[in-house]
């Protein structure tokens, strides 16, 4: 058949350079699933309202429930997007006089807009599930380690000691956030753009509400100008991606850096690892590598996105075709990492020995010191701060004689004089005493970590539930969409 689009109104053909330049086709296959669903609830819609009879109404559905089981590859794959090839494939079907009239009271423009955000919808489902995966065994095998030492960071340089649990839940939370900041994009990106048509809505009776409810919406963008043009649910989206894989992306970086022979906190599972193709010996960490460098992609889908959508006039344009691959690739680096990032920490080997060895590396228990100079000997923690600075230019802890040393030259007075003993003195360079009094709300001691965990697993459970919800309210609407299309089809 001639093609349905361009026939009318245009003479002559694009050619293929110009086709591959102008069509979406590639991208549409994220959405053709999603196309199909629009065109039954459309369908079903116009003839509720008389608009198609009930005779067409079976046959365009039947055609579409064909076109779904073939799949898209059957489509003719020239023209410009899924929708049209779509409709063409349908009109091939059963005929113009019934397949033509599907499109009634329609445009591809809100038409691509409802399909985007119908499959972004399951997406972010889909994504939720893969976060709350990761933050479950970022809290397993947190419990397993509240006890377990190691030095804590600042500026990368050793800082004070701190457990395994206390750094990973640290990453846990952020990653908790992420999955609350998924959860409130898709409240904007649920909702319906559908019978906006080309932006100024139709003359035909639609219920734009019934589409809505029959696509399991949660309301309607209401604005048809609006409805056609926005695309900031994509950009909200990116950026809750981008955000998503910066919090990644620091964990690979120290996936990495633990990997070190320096470091040796970690050892990757061997699957996760590759090696070299000259120095035989070599153990290194590419996935983590890989995911940090993947991040870029989410940052520049984000940049794109935002590019594309900058000081377009309302309404649709199609620039805005250029934005849908942007978002499709973005939403799978990112769900892939967050599956990649979960089977790297639950099966990485943690070397407990060496972290607890270097606990103390770098005289992480400074400040410990100081504080007890503080509580016992009444100096202000400015002055105990200097002491115990001067001290640190030393080699390694310093004893009570050296401490008095240094505290007659900046004080004029010895702290043993003010209450400090060898024993005071021993407990405040114990990294475990260090950790275990460090109990105020989310400190490293193991009941503070002990706590945060519990709480965290009450929210993780909660967060289970509402997903749980948002899926079965997914599910049962569609479940109806296609108990309705049965009902037409049984006529
Ligand atoms: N492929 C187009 C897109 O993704 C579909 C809408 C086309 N609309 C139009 N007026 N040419 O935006």
């Amino acid at each position: 058949m001639s093609d349905i689009l361009r026939r009318g109104r245009l003479a002559s053909v694009p050619d293929e350079e110009i086709i591959n330049f102008t069509s979406s086709m590639n991208a549409d296959k994220w959405i053709f699933k999603a196309d199909i669903l629009v065109d039954l609830a459309h369908t079903i819609m116009l003839k509720e309202r008389k608009i198609i009879k009930a005779e067409d109404c079976k046959k365009i559905l039947e055609g579409l429930l064909t076109i779904k089981e073939e799949g898209i590859e059957k489509l003719d794959h020239t023209y410009e997007d899924i929708h049209i090839s779509l409709e063409s494939r349908l009109i091939d079907m059963v005929g113009e006089d019934t397949g033509g009239r599907m499109h009634s009271g329609r445009s591809r423009n809100d038409e691509v807009a409802t399909c985007i955000r119908l499959t972004l919808r399951n997406e972010l489902l889909l994504l939720m599930e893969d976060v709350i995966a990761l933050r479950n065994t970022l809290n397993d095998i947190s419990s397993e380690n509240l006890d377990t030492l190691m030095p804590g960071f600042t500026h990368l340089q050793h800082a004070q000691p701190t457990t395994l649990a206390h750094h990973l839940t640290a990453h846990a939370n952020a990653i908790g956030r992420d999955l609350e900041r998924t959860r409130d994009c898709y409240k904007r990106v649920n909702l319906s753009p559908l019978g906006a048509a080309a932006f100024a809505s139709t003359g035909f009776d639609l219920d734009r509400e019934r589409t809505c409810k029959l696509l399991g919406f949660d309301g309607l963008i209401e604005n048809s100008m609006d409805a056609v043009s926005s695309r900031d649910f994509l950009i909200e989206s990116a950026s809750v991606f981008a955000n998503l894989m910066i919090n990644l992306s620091k964990m690979a970086e120290e996936i990495v850096i633990w990997s070190t022979s320096e470091f040796a906190f970690i050892e990757l599972d061997d699957r996760y690892a590759s090696t070299s193709s000259i120095m035989p010996q070599k153990k290194n960490p590419d996935t983590a590598e890989l995911l940090r460098g993947k991040s870029g992609d989410a940052i520049g889908s984000l940049m794109s996105l935002l590019a594309i959508c900058k000081a377009l006039p309302l309404s649709y344009n199609r620039d805005l075709q250029e934005a849908t691959p942007n978002i499709m690739q973005s939403l799978e680096t990112t769900r892939a990492s967050v599956r990649i990032m979960n089977g790297m920490m639950a099966t990485m080997s943690i070397n407990k020995e060496n972290m607890a060895g270097l606990a103390t590396a770098g005289f992480t228990t400074a400040t410990e010191l100081a504080d007890t100079m503080v509580r016992v000997c009444d100096i202000p923690f400015r002055t105990a701060h200097q002491i115990v600075g001067v001290l640190a230019r030393g080699n390694g802890e310093p004893t009570l004689g050296e401490i008095d040393a240094v505290a007659h030259n900046v004080i004029g007075e010895s702290l043993s004089s003010r209450g400090l003993t060898e024993e005071m003195v021993k407990e405040a360079l114990d990294p475990i005493l260090n950790v275990s009094k460090r109990s105020v709300i989310g400190g490293p001691s193991p009941d503070s970590m002990e706590r945060l965990i519990e709480s965290s697993r009450e929210r993780i459970a909660n967060d289970t539930q509402i997903l749980e919800s948002l899926i079965t309210d997914r599910d049962s609407a569609i479940e109806n969409l296609f108990s309705e299309v049965e009902k037409c089809i049984d006529v």
